[in-house]
C-alpha cells in the first residue's frame, strides 16, 4: 500500500527513516568525465555489447524459467479509458470474474462468509488485502507441473487491512474498538487476516473458480511456524522469549510483493512490519540512549513512544499479544520481545505444494521494507541472482548473488525448500549506486568490504549484522537514495531489470534527497485544491548488465509516470496520452508466456480523475531514448539543472491501459496460467477511504465491490482475486 497523498494507514506505510548523509553522485562525480562523450556514444555502444552477452547466457536456462512460448510484438486490444466507476473495466473482448475474496472459506468445514463483521476463524479463510501472487501448476492428477494451465495453486500475500483508529473495521460488526486496550477477540481476528494463502483454482467449462475443499489450501498467519535461515540464524539480535537461540520466529507480516524461484517455490517480501510494534517512551533510557539497538530501531522506523498500527500489544497478557511490545522491559532478551521486530523484514519462502513445511526466512537477502524479489534467468554454472527494492522514501535497490552455482536439475527437485537453502542461504548482497552519466555500480555489503557505520554508536561485527541491519550497511557505503523502490522485474527478451519507483514526497531540488539523474523530478501537482510536491507520480528505472552477476550496469529511465496534460518538458517526459497516462507505478511483472510487461498502480495523486489501473507495455532497451535536461529555479533565483536519460517516448503501440479497478482499490498481484490465456490480478482494499463510523451503512461505503459485481453476500467491500480471459480463448494482450 502506498500513495502520493495521505490516505488511511499512511503513517505506517510510507516510512521515512533515512536521515543518513550519503554522498550524492552529483557530489562525487569525477569532474574529468566528459558527459557529452558518454551521451554521444558511450552508453549506446556499451549497452549493445551487454545485450549480446545477456542473450547468450540466457540460452542455458532451466525448463522452469524458459523463454516466452508466445512472444507478443503488438498489443491487440482497445485501451480502457480512465474511470471513476466502482467496477473492474477490461477491454472489449475480455471478461473478468471474481474468484477469491476476503473471508472465503478454505476448508470444507468453514462456514460461508457472511461479510457482516461477525465472521471468525480467519485461519481457515482468505486473508485481507490480497497483494502479490504467483501461479503454480497442478496436472490433472494433482501433481506439481510446470506447464498445466487449467488447474493450479495461486499463492498470495495478505498484506494488511483497511483500518482507522487502530481497528480493522470492516471485519468487526460495529467497526471495532478504537482505543487502547484493544479487545482481544478483535485482535485475534486481525492476527489471522495477515500473512499468506495458498488456494487451488481451476477452470471448468471456461469459468474459473477456487476449490474450497482442496487439500493444498493453506493459510500462513502472524502466528505460523517460521525458521530463520542464512547468516542471521542464531544471532543474538534474534533471541526472544519465544526463541532462546535465535533460530525460530512466528509468522510473517505485511507481505507485499512476491517472486517465483527458479526451483518452483513462492517468495514473499515483508514490507511495513515495523508499524505493528510499539515500545514505550522510556525504552531508549532502558537500553541506553547510545545503544546500538536504539540506532537500529530509529533507522527502521520505531522511535520510542510511537503508537503501533493496531495496538495488538495491549489486548491482554497472552504471549501472542505481548510479543508486539518490543520494549526492553524484561531482565534480558530471553525474557521479553525487545528483539521481536528483528525477526521481520525478510524475504520469506514457502513451498506452495507442501503445507507441512514451515516458513523459511531468508536473511541473506537482507532486512528492509521488502517489496518483491525478482530472479534473473538462471544459467547453468552461474550464480542465482535476485533483485529487490526497499520501499520507503529515499531507500535503496539491492541485488543478491548466490554462492552456489545453478544446476538445471534443481528446477525439478523434489525437496524444493532444500534447494532454496542451497541458493538463498549463502551469497552476497549488493546495493545500487547510480552515477549521473548513465552508469552504475553494485556495492558489496559484507564483512569482506569493511563497513563502517556513519553513526559511531553502531558497529558491524559479522555478516549476521549486515543481514539484520542492512539499511545501516547500505547507508555506510553511500548507496543512492531512490524514489521508493517497489517491484523489480526482469525482461525475458534481454535480461534487463526494471524497478518501479512509485513516488516520493521527500524528493527536493537540493538537500539530503536532492534531485539527481536517477531521481530527477521535483514538481507540484494539484488534486483539486490540494497540492502534492516532490516526485508525485513516480517513474520506472531499468538496468542493463553484462551478466546478472556483474558489478556494473548501465541505466536509463524507461518510463516517467505523469498525467497526460502535464508539462512535457519537466513532468510528462514520456509523452503519455489519455490512452496510457498513469500515476504511482507499483506492481511490475513480465509475462513468462508473452513477454508483455504488466504495470500496476497504487495511487493517491491522480485518483480525482481515475481509479488505479493495469497497463500493458512492450518496452525497448536501455539507451533507446535520449538525454533530458530539467531545470529548477531556487528561491534565491539561481538555477539547478538535472540531466537524465529517458527511454523512447511512449505511444499506444508501446503502452496501453488494460484495466481500471473499483473505487479506493490498488491494482496488484499479477500472475498467469503458463499458456498465457488466463491472467489473475488482485484488487486490494476497494473502499479504503470509507469512514469507520459508517461501517453499518452500506450507502456510505466508498465501494461496494465485489458485491456489486455479483460476488458474495453483504455489501462491505472486499479485497479479491479476479481471473481475466479473452472471450475467444486467445492470448491475453494479443
Ligand atoms: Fe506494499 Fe510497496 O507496496
Ligand atoms: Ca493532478
Ligand atoms: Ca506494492
Amino acid at each position: 500500500m502506498s500513495s502520493a497523498t495521505t490516505r488511511p494507514g499512511d503513517t505506517f506505510n510510507n516510512e521515512d527513516s533515512n536521515t543518513s548523509n550519503n554522498p550524492h553522485f552529483d557530489a562525487i562525480l569525477d569532474a574529468r568525465l566528459s558527459r557529452r562523450n558518454m551521451l554521444r556514444g558511450g552508453v549506446g555502444a556499451a549497452t549493445a555489447a551487454m545485450l549480446g552477452a545477456a542473450t547468450l547466457t540466457g540460452c542455458a536456462t532451466s525448463g522452469a524459467m524458459s523463454g516466452p512460448m508466445h512472444p507478443i510484438t503488438a498489443l491487440g486490444f482497445t485501451p480502457v479509458p480512465k474511470s471513476l466507476a466502482d467496477t473492474v473495466l477490461v477491454p472489449p473482448g475480455y471478461k473478468a470474474e471474481v474468484i477469491y475474496a476476503l473471508g472465503d472459506p478454505l476448508s470444507a468445514t468453514a462456514p460461508a462468509f457472511k461479510n457482516d463483521g461477525t465472521d471468525v476463524d480467519f485461519d481457515q479463510r482468505a486473508g485481507d488485502h490480497h497483494d502479490g501472487m504467483e501461479w503454480f501448476s497442478l496436472d490433472a492428477s494433482g501433481r506439481p507441473s510446470a506447464t498445466y494451465s487449467a488447474r493450479g495453486l495461486i499463492a498470495m500475500n495478505h498484506e494488511a487491512t483497511t483500518d482507522e483508529k487502530l481497528s480493522s473495521f470492516f471485519i468487526h460488526a460495529d467497526g471495532g474498538g478504537s482505543t487502547l486496550p484493544r479487545r482481544a477477540a478483535e485482535v485475534d481476528k486481525e492476527l489471522m487476516i495477515h500473512g499468506l494463502s495458498v488456494v487451488e483454482v481451476e477452470s471448468r467449462g471456461g469459468k474459473w473458480g477456487y476449490k474450497q475443499d482442496s487439500a493444498f489450501n493453506r493459510r500462513v498467519t502472524t502466528m505460523s511456524d517460521a525458521v530463520i535461515h542464512g547468516p542471521a540464524r542464531g544471532s543474538a539480535h534474534l533471541v526472544t522469549k519465544f526463541s532462546q537461540d535465535g533460530t525460530r520466529a512466528r509468522g510473517t507480516l505485511n507481505n507485499c510483493g512476491t517472486g517465483k524461484t527458479p526451483w518452483g517455490t513462492y517468495a514473499s517480501g515483508e514490507e511495513n512490519w515495523f508499524g505493528y510494534f510499539s515500545r514505550d517512551a522510556r525504552d531508549n533510557d532502558r537500553r541506553g540512549r547510545n545503544d546500538s539497538s536504539v540506532v537500529a530501531l530509529n533507522r527502521y522506523g520505531r522511535v520510542a513512544g510511537a503508537p503501533s498500527r493496531h495496538g495488538w500489544e495491549s489486548a491482554g497478557s497472552d504471549d501472542k499479544y505481548l510479543r508486539w511490545n518490543n520494549g526492553a522491559i524484561g531482565a534480558n532478551a530471553r525474557a521479553d520481545y525487545r528483539n521481536e521486530m528483528n525477526t521481520f523484514g525478510y524475504i520469506v519462502e514457502i513451498d506452495p505444494y507442501d503445507k507441512t513445511q514451515a516458513v523459511h526466512k531468508r536473511t541473506a537477502l537482507g532486512r528492509m521494507g521488502h517489496e518483491n524479489v525478482s530472479f534473473a534467468k538462471p544459467a547453468a554454472g552461474q550464480p542465482v541472482v535476485a533483485y529487490m527494492g526497499d520501499d520507503a522514501r529515499n531507500e535503496y535497490i539491492y541485488k543478491f548473488v548466490s554462492d552456489a552455482q545453478w544446476e538445471p536439475s534443481d528446477a525439478n527437485a523434489a525437496n524444493r525448500l532444500a534447494v532454496g537453502s542451497k541458493y538463498l542461504d549463502k551469497g552476497t548482497l549488493f546495493v545500487a549506486k547510480f552515477r549521473d552519466n548513465g552508469s552504475g555500480e553494485w556495492v558489496e555489503l559484507s564483512m569482506k568490504n569493511p563497513i563502517v557505520a556513519a553513526n559511531p554508536d553502531f558497529t558491524f561485527t559479522s555478516d549476521a549484522d549486515v543481514a539484520i541491519f542492512t539499511r545501516l550497511a547500505a547507508d555506510a557505503v553511500g548507496a543512492t537514495k531512490m524514489d521508493r523502490p517497489e517491484w523489480a522485474g526482469v525482461n525475458p527478451r534481454n535480461g534487463e531489470v526494471y524497478i518501479t519507483l512509485t513516488n516520493n514526497s521527500n524528493r527536493t531540488v537540493d538537500g539530503e534527497a536532492a534531485a539527481d539523474a536517477a531521481n530527477p523530478r521535483v514538481y507540484q501537482d494539484m488534486k483539486g485544491s490540494r497540492a502534492s510536491n516532490g516526485n508525485v507520480n513516480g517513474h520506472i528505472i531499468r538496468l542493463a548488465e553484462a551478466t546478472p552477476a556483474s558489478a556494473a550496469f548501465k541505466w536509463d529511465i524507461y518510463l516517467v509516470a505523469s498525467e497526460a496534460g502535464a508539462d512535457k518538458s519537466q513532468v510528462n517526459l514520456s509523452n503519455l496520452t489519455d490512452a496510457n497516462d498513469l500515476s504511482s507505478p507499483d506492481g511490475l511483472v513480465f509475462s513468462p508466456a508473452t513477454s508483455i510487461c504488466w504495470i500496476q498502480t497504487d495511487d493517491g495523486a491522480y485518483t480525482d480523475v481515475t481509479n488505479c489501473m493495469l497497463l500493458a507495455a512492450l518496452p525497448g532497451q536501455v539507451g533507446d531514448g535520449g538525454r533530458k535536461s530539467l531545470s529548477y529555479k531556487r528561491a534565491d533565483g539561481s538555477e539547478k539543472r538535472v540531466d537524465t536519460f529517458v527511454g523512447k517516448p511512449q505511444t499506444e503501440a508501446t503502452l496501453k491501459r488494460f484495466l481500471v479497478g473499483p473505487k479506493g482499490a490498488e491494482i496488484t498481484g499479477w500472475c498467469e496460467s503458463p499458456d498465457g490465456r488466463a491472467m489473475f490480478v488482485n484488487i486490494q482494499h476497494p473502499g479504503e477511504n470509507t469512514k469507520m463510523a459508517d461501517v453499518r451503512d452500506p450507502a456510505k461505503y466508498e465501494s461496494q465491490w465485489p458485491a456489486n459485481a455479483g460476488y458474495g453476500t453483504g455489501r462491505r467491500p472486499r479485497s479479491a482475486t479476479i481471473a481475466i480471459t479473452k472471450l475467444d480463448g486467445g492470448l491475453i494482450g494479443s
